[in-house]
């Protein structure tokens, strides 16, 4: 009986340990989708450390790590992007709102190709794959632009000026990109 048992016993691992090896041998078939969405982090994280508001940089960087993680552990062929020079000549003279204007719509390319993953996740029947992204991308992602879109309607209010002819604009001055670095250390 204990011998039956035992036999028993060994059958039903090396029969578990089988399903979970299939699984986690499933080929991966979103390499490219994957490796732009590296890119795509890369190139927001770049274009932060260059307007130096270093929460945001360490924020991608740290997306784009865990994408390439992740596409090692699924044997996808992760490719490292080269990193574009951002176009300093510009930032000067933008005023914080400018620059949270580039941040959203930075964000929002970033955000929208993480649906292209989820999308071939779905395609290929890749479960795991696509609630990786849901879980830990898409919901932080809502709450990143969020927080922009708020932070912007926050300091438009703030620097309102009445014009002769009666109109109210905004005009975004006496604020530094410091504020913006701040914030975000603060909402996290
Ligand atoms: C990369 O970042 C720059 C801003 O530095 C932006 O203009 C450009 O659209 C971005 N490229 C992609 C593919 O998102
Ligand atoms: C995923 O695929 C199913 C059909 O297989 C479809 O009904 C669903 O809308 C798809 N979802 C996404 C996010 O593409
Ligand atoms: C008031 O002046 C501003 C700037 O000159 C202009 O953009 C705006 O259209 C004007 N508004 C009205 C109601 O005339």
């Amino acid at each position: 009986m204990l011998i039956v048992k035992i036999v028993f016993t060994c059958l039903l691992i090396g029969l578990g340990s089988a399903v979970l090896q299939s699984r986690s041998r499933q080929i991966f078939s979103c390499d490219d989708v994957l490796n732009k969405q590296i890119a795509l982090e890369f190139n927001a994280s770049q274009t932060y450390l260059s307007l130096s508001v270093k929460e945001s940089w360490k924020e991608e960087l740290g997306h784009a790590e865990k994408l390439i993680d992740y596409g090692v552990m699924r044997g996808a062929k992760v490719e490292v992007p080269a990193l574009m020079k951002p176009d300093h000549s510009k930032w000067g003279e933008m005023s914080v709102c400018e620059v949270l204007e580039l941040s959203l719509e930075l964000e929002k390319k970033v955000n929208e190709h993480l649906h292209e993953i989820v999308k071939c996740a779905n395609e290929s029947k890749d479960i795991q794959l696509g609630s990786m992204i849901e879980d830990e991308f898409i919901d932080e992602q809502y709450e990143t632009n969020k927080f922009l879109a708020e932070l912007l309607t926050k300091i438009e209010r703030n620097t309102m000026q009445l014009l002769q002819n009666g109109t109210q604009v905004s005009i975004c001055d006496g604020y530094g990109l410091t504020l913006v670095d701040k914030e975000l250390l603060k909402s996290n």
